[in-house]
C-alpha cells in the first residue's frame, strides 16, 4: 500500500512529528509514503518527494515547522483542480492521503473525500479551535511560548510602572490568551468571543493601581473586538484568501488606555513567534499520538474521518464533527478565568 501526506494552511511545532510518525508506523506495517510539498498545491502540481524512516525522518520530531513545507489555496482553485489531483494521485500509485492542516484544509479534505479520493484528516492550529478534538497539537508549545513571555513582561512592566499588553493569536478564538493568560498570571484577558468595554478594561487597571500595585499586564487575543458603541477599531487590511490581518488590536488598546488613565502603557505583538521553534513534549506526543492512528486508520481502509482527542483517548470522529463549527471557549472556562483577573 501507497500512502501519501501533506500539511497545509500556517504551520505548527508538531507537524514534522506527525509526518515522522506516519512514515515510521507505514514502513514498519509494509507501506510505502510519499510526501507532496507546499500543501494542497503541491498535490495540484504534482511536486512530490518519497519519504524513507531513515535517520533523517527519524531527527525531525524535535524541529518546529514543516519538511514538507506548507501554504494555502483558494478553494476555487483547488476545486478546479479535482480531475489533476486524481491523475496525480493515480499515476503516483496513492491509495490514501492523510491531510494534515486545521479547519480550512480538513474543509478541503472532506471535499476531496466526497469527490472520491481517500482521505484521513489530522487536526493541527496553534488556535486550538477545530472542533471535536479537545486539543489539536501545536496550541501547547505556543502557549508555553507565550506564557514565557508574559513572564518576561512582568518584571519590565513592574520596573517602569507600566501597563504591558501582550497580543496573541487567536482570530476567531481566544483559547492561547486564555490559557497563556492564566498561566502567566494575566490582570486582564480579552478573547474574540466576549466583546471588551474598554471603559472596564480602564477600571480594572485603575483599581490595580489604587489598591497600590505598580504595574498591570493584559493579554488580548488578536481578534478581540470592542463591545459595540464604545469605540471605533480601524478598518482592518483582508490578505488574498479573505483573512483579515490582525497587527494592531494591542497598540489600539495601548492608545486607548494611555488617553484615559494617564498611566505609561506599552504594547508587545507575539505573532509567529508563537507558531515557530520545537513542539512541547505534550504536542510531540499528540503529534505522534495522531500519526499512528490516521495511519493506521489509512491502512485499513477506514476513509474520510479525521483523528481526534477526546479526554485521554485518540478517536476516529467524521469530517462533519470535525468542521461543522469552530470550538470556542466555552462560558464556565471563561467565567472560571474572570474570577482571577483584577
Ligand atoms: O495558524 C492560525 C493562525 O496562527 C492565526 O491565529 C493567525 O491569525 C494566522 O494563523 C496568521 O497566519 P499567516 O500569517 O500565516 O497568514
Amino acid at each position: 500500500m501507497r500512502i501519501a501526506t501533506l500539511t497545509s494552511g500556517g504551520d505548527c511545532p508538531g507537524l514534522n512529528a506527525v509526518i515522522r510518525g506516519v512514515v515510521r508506523t507505514a514502513t514498519g506495517l509494509g507501506a510505502t509514503v510519499v510526501g507532496y510539498e507546499d500543501g494542497w498545491t503541491g498535490l495540484v502540481e504534482d511536486r512530490r518527494v518519497q519519504l524513507y524512516d531513515d535517520e533523517e525522518i527519524d531527527r525531525i520530531l524535535l524541529r518546529g515547522g514543516t519538511i514538507l513545507g506548507t501554504g494555502r489555496l483558494k478553494t476555487s482553485d483547488f476545486e478546479a483542480s479535482i480531475d489533476r489531483v486524481k491523475e496525480n494521485l493515480a499515476d503516483a500509485g496513492i491509495d490514501a492521503l492523510i491531510a494534515i492542516g486545521g479547519e480550512g484544509t480538513l474543509k478541503g479534505a472532506r471535499w476531496l473525500h466526497d469527490n472520491g479520493v481517500p482521505v484521513v484528516g489530522v487536526p493541527k492550529t496553534i488556535d486550538n479551535d477545530v472542533n471535536a478534538t479537545d486539543y489539536t497539537f501545536g496550541f501547547d508549545s505556543a502557549v508555553a511560548v507565550a506564557t514565557d513571555a508574559i513572564d518576561r513582561l512582568h518584571t519590565t512592566a513592574e520596573s517602569h510602572n507600566r501597563v504591558m499588553i501582550v497580543q496573541v493569536m487567536g482570530r476567531h478564538v481566544g483559547w492561547i490568551a486564555l490559557h497563556a493568560g492564566m498561566a502567566g498570571g494575566a490582570h486582564d484577558i480579552l478573547i474574540p468571543e466576549h466583546p471588551f468595554d474598554i471603559e472596564d478594561v480602564c477600571k480594572r487597571m485603575a483599581r490595580r493601581f489604587q489598591m497600590g500595585e505598580k504595574y498591570g499586564i493584559i493579554v488580548v487575543a488578536e481578534g478581540a473586538m470592542p463591545k459595540e458603541g464604545t469605540f471605533v477599531m480601524p478598518e482592518r487590511e483582508v490578505d488574498q484568501f479573505g483573512h483579515q490581518k490582525f497587527d494592531d488590536i494591542g497598540a489600539v488598546i495601548a492608545h486607548e488606555i494611555e488617553n484615559r488613565l494617564d498611566t505609561d502603557v506599552r504594547s508587545t505583538v507575539l505573532g509567529h513567534i508563537q507558531r515557530g521553534g520545537t513542539p512541547t513534549a505534550f504536542d510531540r506526543v499528540l503529534a505522534t499520538r495522531y500519526a499512528v492512528h490516521a495511519t493506521k486508520a489509512a491502512l485499513r481502509g477506514d476513509f474520510g474521518r479525521v483523528v481526534a482527542l477526546r479526554g485521554e483517548t485518540v478517536k476516529l470522529v467524521s469530517f462533519e464533527e470535525a468542521v461543522g463549527q469552530l470550538k470556542v471557549v466555552p462560558d464556565h472556562r471563561w467565567e472560571s478565568a474572570l474570577s482571577l483577573l483584577g
